[in-house]
């Protein structure tokens, strides 16, 4: 009697159960947010060694503080910033053509290797004195090489040719 009291109580209580545990995995799984990376790289680690550790996945979540001002696929277009589809290796400030860049960035010359990118995202006022991103910029440099790889990957070739570069 007992018994067929209790029974319907397993499965709400199970599927909680299971609710609950895939809540605490997502939860983990979350907040491990690169310190196995980070432990893996030695003391003073280079920006090359953040990026063969680079997490596209997590660099495309990443870039979510940059979506307010930039769009990132193909044909997208500009916001307040200039459309990024592909700007790895273009040139600085010249990867939207209808964007009007601040001189401070034109006048920098060159194209945005991923080291440069790496610099700019740090501290984008010190890279471009007088640049009208108004961003504080990305401080933790493996969130910056996971957004660069991000990048490479949002590209004509997919990141195709980064991957290669890769050990
Ligand atoms: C508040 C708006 C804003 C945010 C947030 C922002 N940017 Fe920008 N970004 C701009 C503007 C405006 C420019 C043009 C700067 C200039 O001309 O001096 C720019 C320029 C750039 C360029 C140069 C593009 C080219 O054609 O040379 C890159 C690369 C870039 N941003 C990447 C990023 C990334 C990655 C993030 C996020 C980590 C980010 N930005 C966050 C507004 C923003």
């Amino acid at each position: 009697m007992i018994e067929r009291v209790r029974r319907p109580f397993l499965l709400p209580a199970l599927g909680l159960l299971a609710v609950l545990l895939a809540m605490a995995f997502l939860v983990t799984a979350c907040s491990n947010d690169g310190q196995e990376r980070r432990r893996s790289l030695g003391d003073s680690p280079s920006f090359g060694d953040f990026m063969r550790l680079a997490d596209v996945g997590r660099g495309g979540r990443l870039f979510s503080q940059c979506a307010a001002c930039h769009t990132v696929r193909k044909g997208a277009g500009d916001r307040n910033g200039p459309g990024l589809y592909d700007v790895v290796g273009k040139p600085i400030a010249g990867n939207s053509k209808h964007f009007g860049y601040t001189g401070a960035l034109r006048s920098l010359g060159g194209v945005w290797t991923p080291e440069r990118l790496d610099v700019w995202l740090a501290a984008p006022a010190k890279f471009a004195p007088g640049t009208s991103m108004s961003f504080r910029g990305v401080p933790d440099p493996l969130d910056r090489a996971d957004i660069v790889a991000y990048l490479q990957t949002q590209s004509v070739d997919g990141g195709a040719e980064a991957l290669k570069s890769r050990p």
